[in-house]
């Protein structure tokens, strides 16, 4: 931080505070248009691959830290910005941004001529929230930045004691203020937010126009899930071809709140290997309203997330043309040859604009290489029952330049069944699916594989989830984390520099879930309301490896709640049934009595065998009898943390039944129950490593005050509801 910098712009606040009428008026900036930096910039963009962009931002990174003087007419930087995001539906607020190892520089811009916020927290509201608020000044163009934070446990922003944002830059124009400001990545300030590789909810506030220094209360807030560290993803490439692979019109009726459409797809006719490189979204959502329907904003679609299988091969290439030209079907009407398709080649989540995959990898298509049908999985979640007409899908990006591996992904983690439960009121719940030591000893080939990207996807109770990594008895270091996850933004995260996995090797996807909020116990299945625990893993070299998941077989899981035995079914039977594919990979087609049942209780997602533990009647022990399992679960005292801790430990450390998908739907090992694998777990370092060489610069003390520096510390900034920014500047 530059010292110079920060002494000059205490000065600039503690001056307007003080002498407010020292007016000026000098007119607000014009902008120069800058023309050299602008075209250099661009011709940087348009014709740099992304290697040299990655450089120059580096580069411009070294020679920009070494500015000494603070200039706040120097308005236009020449930073390329790596990274730019609307904040609100509207773009009113823009947000660009670049980082280093170890700092980053943000340019915010807001349709305002008042102040703007910009603030940082794990939740979605401003307690406990670092921020920071930036204006022009109306009078005389000066652009001022100052770090604030919102307090544990009220909605108001505090002026913080160190101030650790340093203004780079700002203007306005008729309509917008723009500044450039920059900090590090971890202040070691406990009024600061560690900017990490977590998800982190980026807060936003507009003033009302001329509200410069003295700042009234915001006419406009928000919040958006971001990563901001995520590395740049997507490619410079002319040669980028498209295909898109979207429904057609799919009139999605009103009574069902959840929906799995499936449909057969036909890859280009491509005479040699090309690379899938990448895909983004194609959201098209029509509510019919008054029986037409209605273009509306991506974030209202009831797509919550959609998977593009490939197909292995079958002979009956007929049939398959035809799939490819019908609508398709409702998941678990389609036609059991579809089961061929397990191989995931794009698996979107909602939250996610798309993924370019690392510029080393490609997953093939066309002749020779590639698959000739896929199958698209959209799962709808209408909880507020519209009918909708939707073409919905997902745009591939491929090249015919071929890419230096062929990848494939791998999906892991908990099997999709009721049998994965989360008890009501828990705070911090944890479940694992194992990918063991059987499977990989057979799938994956002598020399290994390289791990080099990971889609974590849960639904929205889950808080954290990570994908651990076993070889022999030592834990390696995680492959993916997320503390912070938040089911509107899901994004794959890179795995810098690869992850070489042998076999033997054993893959633990660990979720965390906080129910505080929820007053049933939560069961595995397909709706919103429901949860998963999964990683997509994406690696080279392909295998036949497509999936690789677990779950409790059936008489562990009901002893765990205290269930012996159920009238007219044994435990066998109990977890066929389970096990066939009507239960674990596809929700039930909701029964006439169901259906209306979720009409009438205004509808939750109910399948997945939650209708069969409905109809599964205790017998043994006798305390329990004639209850349903259902009944049992819900009566269960899951305040006792006794209790519930026994019960995540049992499950959690037990018995798990494994299972080995080839792609081509065939097992890669015979499904097996083991034990949680025995191993030493990774120490949570992390805090004791940091080191905080980073020192900033303390806001004159009250106890030395003179009259300036007294009104710079009754800087108190008020918030009144969540996220309203008030400032008071004496
Ligand atoms: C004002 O600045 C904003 C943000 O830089 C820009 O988008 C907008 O076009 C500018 N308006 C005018 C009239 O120059
Ligand atoms: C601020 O001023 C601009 C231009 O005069 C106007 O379009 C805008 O509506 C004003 N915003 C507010 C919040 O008053
Ligand atoms: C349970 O139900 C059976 C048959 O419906 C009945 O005979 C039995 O008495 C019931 N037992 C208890 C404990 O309610
Ligand atoms: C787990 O491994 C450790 C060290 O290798 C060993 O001491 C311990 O007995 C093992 N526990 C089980 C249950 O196998
Ligand atoms: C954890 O940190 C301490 C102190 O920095 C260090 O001595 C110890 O070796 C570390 N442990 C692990 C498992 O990395």
């Amino acid at each position: 931080m530059n010292l110079r910098t920060l002494l000059t712009l205490t000065a600039f606040l503690l001056c307007d505070a003080k002498l407010p009428g020292l007016k000026q008026n000098i007119p607000p900036n014009e902008l120069p248009s800058n023309p050299t930096q602008n075209a250099q910039a661009l011709r940087l963009l348009q014709f740099g691959s992304k290697n040299e962009k990655t450089k120059r931002i580096a580069d411009q990174y070294a020679v920009r830290h070494r500015r000494e003087v603070f200039d706040s007419k120097s308005y236009e930087s020449s930073l390329i910005w790596a990274h730019s995001e609307r904040l609100d539906e509207n773009g009113d607020v823009v947000l660009r941004w670049v980082n280093s190892d170890s700092s980053i520089t943000f340019r915010l811009e807001a349709k305002t001529r008042g102040y703007v916020g910009l603030g940082f927290n794990s939740a979605r509201n401003m307690r406990g929230a670092d921020l920071v608020v930036a204006w022009v000044d109306d009078r005389n163009g000066n652009a001022q930045v100052l770090d604030c934070h919102g307090p544990e446990f009220e909605d108001r922003a505090v002026a913080d004691e160190v101030q650790n944002y340093e203004l780079i830059s700002g203007y306005q124009n008729d309509t917008h203020t723009t500044v450039e400001f920059r900090r590090q990545l971890d202040t070691c300030d406990r009024q600061d937010f560690v900017i990490g590789e977590d998800t982190t909810q980026v807060l936003w506030s507009l003033g009302p126009n001329g509200s410069d220094g003295e700042l009234p209360k915001h006419v406009k807030s928000g919040s958006r899930p971001l990563r901001l560290l995520q590395p740049l993803s997507k490619p410079d490439d002319s040669s980028l071809m498209q295909w898109d692979v979207r429904l057609n019109g799919l009139n999605i009726p009103h009574v069902m709140a959840t929906l799995f459409w499936c449909k057969i797809f036909k890859a280009p006719d491509l005479p040699k290997k090309h690379h899938m490189v990448g895909y983004e979204p194609i959201i098209d959502s029509r509510p019919i309203k008054n029986g037409r329907p209605v273009l509306e904003k991506d974030s209202l679609s009831p797509v919550h997330h959609m998977v593009l299988y490939e197909c292995a091969d079958d002979p009956d290439v007929y049939v398959w043309n035809e799939w490819a030209k019908g609508d398709g079907f409702y998941g678990p009407n389609r036609p059991p040859e579809w089961s061929i398709c397990v191989t995931p080649v794009a698996a979107w989540a909602m939250g996610s604009k798309g993924e370019f995959l690392p510029e080393n990898v490609g997953i093939p298509i066309g002749k020779r290489g590639g698959a000739t049908f896929y199958m698209l999985e959209v799962h709808y979640d209408n909880q507020a029952l519209h009918e909708v007409l939707d073409s919905s899908g997902i745009r591939i990006h491929y090249t015919p330049q071929l890419r230096a591996h062929d990848a494939a992904l791998l999906g892991a983690g908990i099997g999709i069944s009721a049998l994965h439960v989360i008890p009501p009121k828990q705070r911090h719940y944890r479940t694992v699916g194992i990918c063991g030591s059987e499977c990989t000893n057979t799938m994956i080939p002598d020399e290994g594989i390289t791990i080099v990207s990971v889609l974590l996807h849960a639904h929205g109770t889950a808080k954290k989830i990570s994908l651990k990594h076993v070889r022999g008895n030592e834990e390696l270091p995680r492959v993916s984390e997320e503390n912070s996850y938040d089911v509107r933004y899901q994004q794959s995260r890179i795995v810098p520099g690869g992850r070489k996995f042998y076999k033997g090797d054993t893959l633990i996807t660990e979720c965390t879930y906080d129910s505080t909020s929820r007053d049933k116990s939560i069961l595995g299945g397909y709706s919103a309301m429901q949860e998963m625990c999964l990683s997509f893993v994406l690696y080279y070299p392909r295998t036949q490896l497509a999936g690789c998941y677990s779950m409790t077989p059936a008489k562990e899981f009901f002893e765990t709640f205290g269930v012996k035995e159920f009238y007219g079914v044994n435990m066998m039977q109990v977890e066929n049934i389970f096990l066939s594919s009507s239960y674990v990979e596809y929700p039930n087609l909701p029964t006439d009595n169901q259906r209306k049942e979720s009409e009438e209780t205004g509808m939750q997602g109910d399948d997945q065998g939650v209708g069969f533990m409905k109809e599964l009647v205790i017998k043994e022990p006798p305390e329990f009898r004639n209850k349903t399992f259902l009944a049992h679960l819900n009566e269960m005292p899951w305040s006792e943390p006794l209790l519930t801790e026994q019960i995540e430990k049992t499950l959690y450390r037990g018995m798990h039944m494994t299972f080995c998908k080839k792609s081509d739907d065939s097992w890669g090992a015979p499904v097996q129950i083991q034990n949680y694998p025995n191993f030493t777990e990774l120490t949570n370092n992390d805090t004791a490593e940091k080191s905080c060489h980073y020192k900033s610069v303390r806001l004159p003390s009250v106890t030395k005050a003179n009259s300036a520096t007294k009104i710079s510390m009754t800087w108190s900034v008020i918030l009144a509801a969540s996220m309203q920014l008030l400032i008071i500047a004496r």
